[in-house]
């Protein structure tokens, strides 16, 4: 899916299609995290580098964190913190604690059920008003999910400890799994399914509550929330032809999110192109065809805290 890569529901917000149902999306996002394993473990190993000549990481937060792939990840990375999962989502937050269980990380990881930007009103402690405060703070595909996206980005950066790292993933490419010619219907199938993404997230953000428009220029973003070292990375997932059977289907899976998303904005012959596809049986068809690879670039934004 686009670089925004949409899976999944609501806060109560958006009509004609764009609210979002997450904890129906949980199977999905965990497997969308395991897919990306090789992504988020670069993304760790560099923020290790960029957290640790600044100061020891004693506490974490996964803001938005979904079924808490990168949570459990970022425990791996930084041996002595707590990391702790945050989301509006209670069903994907338990998915997160029995992924930490299960990878003997249940001591270092914990969850904090918190709806935002609400959740967010810090009372500067660890207490339930609101999420106390933390050397790392990462959120991916969160924050273009809240209405007013600066202000969240401030009160990120307002819970760092000076010397604080955030980290925001919310750019790259959009994944491309197809090759331009498929040899059914009409060639650039997959730039066409970018476009009614780009619209769908236009419409997405325009319906959620409190939507205010911004340059999503994130280093700038960053630099406005009272952030320095401003920078950014790029990691790739490079998975070739043939793929393997995990990623088939979580392609097939995005694909059917797409063909509900798309249906009204493709013409006819690209919905009947989109149904082989999706048919299990059809050896055109993504779980079968030799030609699928994936190829998909993450960007994570980055700023410190001031120590002073
Ligand atoms: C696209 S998923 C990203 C999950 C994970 N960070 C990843 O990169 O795969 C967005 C996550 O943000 C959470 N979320 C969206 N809006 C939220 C809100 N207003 N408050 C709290 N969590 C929210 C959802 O429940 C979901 O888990």
């Amino acid at each position: 899916m686009s670089a925004h890569n949409h899976s999944g529901h609501g806060h109560g917000h958006g009509h004609d299609g764009t609210e979002l149902d997450w904890e129906a999306m949980a199977t999905h996002l965990e497997a969308n995290g395991e897919l990306q394993l090789p992504v988020l473990r670069q993304a760790a190993a560099h923020l290790a580098e960029l957290v640790g000549p600044r100061k020891q990481a004693r506490r974490i937060l996964d803001i938005g964190s979904g079924p808490g792939v990168m949570t459990c990840v970022l425990a791996e990375a930084f041996a002595d913190a707590e990391a702790v999962a945050v989301d509006g989502a209670p069903g994907l937050l338990h998915r997160a604690l029995a992924r930490a269980e299960q990878l003997g990380l249940g001591d270092r990881v914990t969850v904090r059920h918190a709806e935002l930007p609400e959740g967010l009103n810090s009372s500067g402690g660890h207490g339930q008003d609101g999420l106390g405060t933390a050397d790392l703070v990462w959120s991916s595909k969160a924050v273009h999910h809240l209405g007013d996206q600066q202000s969240i980005l401030n009160a990120l950066a307002g819970v760092l400890r000076p010397g604080g790292v955030l980290a925001v993933a919310e750019g790259g490419l959009p994944m491309r799994f197809l090759p331009r010619d498929i040899g059914i219907g009409r060639p650039g199938l997959q730039a066409r399914l970018d476009a009614v993404q780009e619209d769908w997230f236009t419409d997405m953000r325009a319906e959620l509550p409190g939507s205010t428009a911004v340059v999503e220029d994130w280093p700038a973003m960053l630099t406005a929330a009272g952030l320095t070292d401003v920078g950014s990375f790029t990691a790739l997932l490079d998975l070739p032809a043939p793929l393997d059977a995990p990623a088939r289907d979580f392609l097939l899976a995005q694909l059917t999110r797409l063909r509900e998303m798309a249906s009204d904005a493709l013409d006819a012959e690209d919905c009947e192109t989109l149904d082989v596809l999706l048919d299990p049986e059809d050896t055109r068809g993504i779980l079968r065809r030799p030609d699928v690879f994936l190829l998909w670039a993450t960007t994570v934004f980055t700023g410190v805290r001031p120590a002073h």
